[in-house]
């Protein structure tokens, strides 16, 4: 998507624009600005508040047609509510209605001004997303009836000329943020297979200075990942295991954060087939892994002083003559052997063989992020995405960062005795437990397979798209913010 931002200092009256949109909050008294815009329009927003047509409550949005006393086009009144309440979400929300607003329109450059709400970085940084959020549209493919959106550019408007480099790094990590992740989800499984994605990965890097290898079968097998290669034995299109490295710490042997992406790029369930009504959503079954392409590539260009390292199991998931069997035992890469009795269960085979190789590159933490059950989706709907951990203070710094990022989880337990439910007759584990408490024992299989290393397991399915009526449509991007936040924080990882 090709959107200009840009900070600018010069006189807000003279910015050439075709909306200017004033940040307000409710209940405040206006800045000096803000009277001053005021007095311009002699009264006018005094006389909004007084007749109650104005209050500056979150989703009020007013937009006023060439306001007398300017001499800009329009000035757009955008409520934030509360100021104490309105953190990055918030902001971010707020500038997806306002891009939604003038969706269709002629409108092509938009300036703003108070849009600084608390800390400036993060302020830019998630109004950034916003705006690309709000721009999105899933018409790729339409060769007809595409909704031209008119906007080319945003200004934001500052006062303070200082700060200005750190501001433009904030903003191009906004546009990466809001954007990469959720057009490769959105990418149907005919187009975007195990090795189109790993092409894509490359190019990335070539781009963004990461460090990238890509494994294909033969190698695979060499290291023996049998779990995850029977996985892709059902599809004619061939496994990739893709890596990228980010050499970021002073010091390039220290040991890394390692970021794990479930990269199923369609999910039919394989044998155990699924069901016809709402298969298609399962393109999106590779939501993790573009969520760690995408956070890869922002910690690059945010040149974050530690070493990463993102690791993409690619597989697709059919049936056919060459499909692995709902009672196949396969041996996994760490030597453990696992009783497939649903091959639906696909998500923590190939991911069993990826912790594992990742555990050999000797990390200080591994974080994986997957659309891994539909139980997560029972459990916690579409609002917050499953989080589970071995490790209580890794786990605490990753719900702060999702705080400060604007993304929800929610830790589920792992309680041993949920693993007895995967205790087989024939083999070290079985690849499911019992309906009850799927997700549970989704995330128990994962944990038999990194054992002491300090691990986070976060469950996207429910959270990887936005829901009917939701404010955008398509992918949600959901995981890069938190991750992202997550290595380039002080934190003690
Ligand atoms: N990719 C699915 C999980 C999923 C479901 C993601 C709904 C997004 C929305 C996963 O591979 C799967 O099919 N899991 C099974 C596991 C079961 C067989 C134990 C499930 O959740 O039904
Ligand atoms: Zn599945
Ligand atoms: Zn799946």
């Amino acid at each position: 998507m090709s959107i200009e931002l840009e900070l600018v200092h010069s006189d807000w009256a003279h910015l050439d624009c075709d909306a200017l949109v004033l940040v307000l909050f409710q209940g405040e008294e206006p800045d000096a600005l803000v009277q001053s815009i005021n007095d311009q329009m002699g009264g006018l927003l005094t006389e909004l508040a007084a007749s109650g047509e104005w209050r500056g409550g979150r989703g009020e949005l007013l937009v006023l047609h060439r306001p007398k006393g300017l001499s800009i086009r329009r000035l757009v009144l955008l409520g934030a509510g509360v100021r104490r309440d309105c953190n990055g979400v918030c902001l971010r929300d707020r500038m997806v209605s306002l891009v939604r607003t003038f969706r269709g329109s002629n409108v092509k450059c938009i300036a703003i001004v108070g849009w600084s709400v608390f800390d400036p970085m993060l302020s830019i940084q998630a109004c950034a997303e916003g705006i690309l959020i709000g721009l999105y549209e899933p018409d790729e493919y339409k060769t007809q009836d595409r909704r031209k959106t008119m906007l080319e550019k945003t200004l934001f408007w500052s006062d303070d000329q200082g700060g200005a480099p750190e501001l433009k790094k904030a903003l191009r990590c906004g546009l990466i943020l809001g954007d990469l992740a959720r057009s490769l989800v959105n990418q149907p499984g005919n187009q975007l297979n195990p090795s189109r994605l790993a092409e894509q990965a490359r190019a990335i890097s070539e781009k963004s200075g990461l460090q990238i290898e890509i494994l294909d079968e033969p190698e695979m097998e060499e290291l023996g990942m049998e779990a995850l290669l029977a996985v892709a034995r059902g599809s004619d299109e061939p496994a990739r295991m893709i890596i990228l490295r980010h050499f970021g710490a002073d010091d390039d042997s220290e040991r890394p954060v390692i970021l794990i992406g479930k990269g199923v790029t369609f999910d039919s369930g394989g044998l155990s087939l699924k069901t016809a009504q709402g298969m298609e959503e399962m393109k999106a079954d590779k939501a993790g892994a573009c969520s760690v392409l995408a956070s890869m590539k922002a910690i690059s260009q945010l040149q974050v002083r530690r070493n990463v390292v993102g690791i993409i199991p690619a597989v697709e998931n059919l049936p056919s003559g060459r499909a692995q069997r709902p009672g196949d035992v396969v041996r996994s890469m760490s030597g453990k052997t696992i009783e497939v009795l649903n091959t639906d269960a696909e998500g923590r085979l190939i991911l069993a063989d990826a912790m594992h190789y990742a555990k050999r590159l000797n990390p200080k933490c591994l974080v994986d992020i997957a659309t891994l059950t539909g139980a997560c989706v029972v459990a916690l709907g579409h609002v917050r995405a499953g989080l589970f951990s071995n490790d209580d203070q890794l786990c605490e710094e990753l719900i702060q960062a999702s705080e400060r990022a604007g993304e929800k989880f929610w830790r589920l337990p792992l309680d041993n005795e949920y693993r007895s439910f995967l205790d087989s007759e024939i083999a070290d584990i079985k690849n499911v437990g019992k309906r009850p408490g799927g997700a549970i024992t989704a995330a128990k299989f994962l944990q038999e397979f990194v054992g002491d290393t300090p691990w986070c397991h976060i469950d996207m399915a429910g959270v990887d798209m936005y829901q009917e009526g939701a404010s955008s449509k398509g992918p949600t991007g959901f995981g890069v913010r938190t991750m992202v936040e997550l290595v380039s924080s002080k934190s003690s990882l």
